[in-house]
Formats: C-alpha cells, sequence, structure tokens
C-alpha cells in the first residue's frame, strides 16, 4: 500500500511517499481502507526525531488519526463490518492507504460528515473532551480560558465549552481566527499579538480570574497564566509551544490553592483509551448527529502532498484541522 514516509528526520521535505506492506487485523482488530487522515503538531515533532511513536508502531509512518471503511474485520470482532464508515484514534502510522486498530477504539462517522469531515475529529475532540469534562470537570456557569482559539484542539475546545454553557475566553496572535472563533460560539476573544493577556482577562473576570484554562503554550505564558486563575482554579497543559522551562513561585499555587496539570493522549494504555472513546461515544458523538458540534477543516492536501501539508501547519497559518485524502 501507499504510505507517507519519514526518510530520516528534518524539515518538511523529509516526507516522501512510498510502498510498505499491508497491515493485517489481530482478533478483536479491523482492517481499515483510509479515506482521509489529518495533521497534528505531535506529527511534525515525529518528523524531526524527536515525538518517537509507542513501541510496536512503524516510527516511518505519522498519523493518529483515520477515517474511511471497514475493510476486513479480525475474529472476534462484534460490531463492525466490512463496508461500514468508521473513523478513530491510532498511537501512529495514519498516513497510509491502510490501518489497523482495535474495533472498540473506532466510531461509526455521522452519515451527515464526510471522510474528509470525520478525519478531523478523533484527535482535537477526544483531547478538548477528556481535557475540559474529564479532567477539568468544566461545567455550566464557569469560565474556560483557551490558548490557541482558532487551532484544531481550540475550534474543538470552544464548541464543547459552548454546549456546555460555560463562558469561553479565547487567545490567538491572529484577528481573523479571532474572528472566526466568535462566530463559531466563543465569548470573548483576547489578541495576543505582543503575548499578553493576563490584564484583559482579570478585566473580563471582574478581577476573579478564570475556573479552567486550557494551554499549549506552556512556559512563555505560565506567568500570566496563574495569574488569571481564580481560587481553586486548574490549568491543564497539553502542548509546549512556547517553552517548557520556567521558574515558579509555588506560593502562588498553594496560596489560592491552584491545580496544575499535564496530560497526553497517545502514550496512553488501550484500555484507558478505549474507555474514553466510549464516553466519547455515548456523550459526544450524538452532537456530531445533530449538527450542534462540527469539525473545522482548514484545507485538504492528497496524501502525497503531506510535506506541503506540514510547512503549512508550521507556518501557524491553518484555522481548525488540516486533512490528507487518500
Ligand atoms: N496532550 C495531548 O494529548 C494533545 C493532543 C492533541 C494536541 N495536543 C497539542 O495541542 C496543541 C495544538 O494542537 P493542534 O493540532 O490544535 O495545533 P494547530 O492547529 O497547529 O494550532 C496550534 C496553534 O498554537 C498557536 N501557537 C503556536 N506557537 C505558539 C507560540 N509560540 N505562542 C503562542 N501560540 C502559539 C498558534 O495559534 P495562533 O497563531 O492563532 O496564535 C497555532 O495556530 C499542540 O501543542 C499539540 O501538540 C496535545
Amino acid at each position: 500500500m501507499r504510505a507517507v514516509l519519514i526518510q530520516e528526520p528534518g524539515g518538511p521535505e523529509v516526507l516522501r511517499a512510498g510502498e510498505v506492506p499491508d497491515p493485517a487485523p489481530s482478533p478483536g482488530e479491523i482492517l481499515v481502507r483510509v479515506r482521509a487522515t489529518a495533521l497534528n503538531r505531535a506529527d511534525l515533532l515525529q518528523r524531526q526525531g524527536l515525538y518517537p511513536p509507542p513501541p510496536g508502531v512503524d516510527p516511518r509512518i505519522p498519523g493518529l488519526e483515520f477515517a474511511g471503511s471497514v475493510e476486513a474485520a479480525g475474529p472476534a470482532v462484534t460490531e463492525f463490518q466490512p463496508g461500514q464508515r468508521v473513523m478513530g484514534l491510532l498511537p501512529g502510522a495514519g498516513y497510509a492507504e491502510r490501518v489497523v486498530t482495535p474495533e472498540r477504539l473506532a466510531l461509526p462517522i455521522p452519515d451527515r460528515l464526510s471522510f474528509q469531515e470525520a478525519a478531523g475529529i478523533p484527535e482535537v475532540f477526544l483531547t478538548a473532551f477528556d481535557a475540559l469534562h474529564l479532567q477539568g470537570g468544566l461545567g455550566p456557569g464557569q469560565t474556560l480560558l483557551l490558548h490557541g482559539a482558532g487551532s484544531g484542539v481550540g475550534t474543538a475546545a470552544l464548541q464543547l465549552c459552548r454546549l456546555t454553557g460555560a463562558t469561553s475566553i479565547g487567545t490567538s496572535r491572529s484577528r481573523a481566527k479571532l474572528d472566526r472563533c466568535v462566530e463559531l460560539g466563543l465569548d470573548h476573544a483576547v489578541l495576543t499579538e505582543r503575548g499578553d493577556f493576563q490584564e484583559t482577562v482579570l478585566d473580563l473576570t471582574a478581577g476573579r480570574g478564570v475556573d479552567l484554562i486550557l494551554d499549549m503554550v506552556g512556559a512563555a505564558y505560565l506567568e500570566q497564566n496563574l495569574s488569571c486563575l481564580a481560587p481553586r482554579g486548574q490549568l491543564i497543559l497539553i502542548g509546549l509551544l512556547g517553552g517548557p522551562s520556567a521558574p515558579i513561585d509555588l506560593s502562588r499555587i498553594l496560596k489560592r490553592s491552584l491545580r496544575i496539570r499535564g496530560t497526553v493522549l497517545r502514550p496512553r494504555p488501550v484500555e484507558e483509551k478505549i474507555r474514553l472513546n466510549q464516553e466519547f461515544r455515548r456523550r459526544i458523538l450524538p452532537f456530531f448527529e445533530t449538527g450542534d458540534l462540527k469539525p473545522i477543516i482548514d484545507r485538504e492536501f492528497p496524501l502525497e502532498k503531506a510535506a506541503e501539508a506540514h510547512a503549512f501547519m508550521e507556518s501557524n497559518g491553518n484555522f481548525g484541522k488540516i486533512v490528507l485524502t487518500c
């Protein structure tokens, strides 16, 4: 089958299409003919040799999600049959014509969505659901501060926040992205061209601060994030785009009973991912069927043009997801 391979660690140009053997489903797994996959920041890190996949996954092929149709089912598969449209998370090797996955990690694609749209759901919506709801306990009447609001994860999180009945404050360094976030339901848009947001967030919350912060920037925003948290507030870290190290005055955490936690999806044990997947299917997937939630797709590239797609993501130009069609 065709797949996109990392020839050696490096820039986007090291991604080339090539031939690899088809994967075969084990008991409990399905073989999926992939019609679309999507980019994630982790793919860029893997391409640079900085984020290897878990053991057992081909490290040469990036790709953390898929949408396609079931081509074959291994023994012990009970739900999905050949021909059914499915999407889901992968630990890697998604930039390929075929993937295998445990059937319990797959989700049925809602009828109203195309394969391209479906490919934009698993990684960002599962991440946002897990961070905001399962870990962050976001509830009606609370306030969320969301950095990179126009990112893939951001466009998912702001829609989930709207559905929850919580207030969202979103940041971006781009006015155009913020305008589109407001169209999607963002309550307050904060332009962070010069990296400052603390004063505006405190003004918007009458000096109280927010209950929850979803942050992918890390070190560069840590100081201001701590100032923006209300007493007992929580900072959930999902990325380090602004660096990994920053000094921290622990008395600020102690005195106001703050919490800081990090979370990653990919290295989790399969059983844990399956539990998350089932919870997502029960609580969130129905909103895609009704159209209350929608994947936000910036643009599509053919699988063979994965290098161009990576360069585009590195330019921070995308609003929502970048999809590879196959
Ligand atoms: N922990 C997990 O399990 C998990 C799962 C999925 C994704 N993630 C992480 O979540 C983050 C977003 O992923 P994504 O796929 O949604 O990415 P994306 O669509 O490429 O968006 C990332 C956005 O981050 C902002 N950004 C980049 N560098 C920045 C910097 N130095 N300072 C401030 N803002 C910066 C940019 O927004 P503006 O240009 O609009 O400011 C950019 O558009 C990534 O760090 C990714 O690794 C984590």
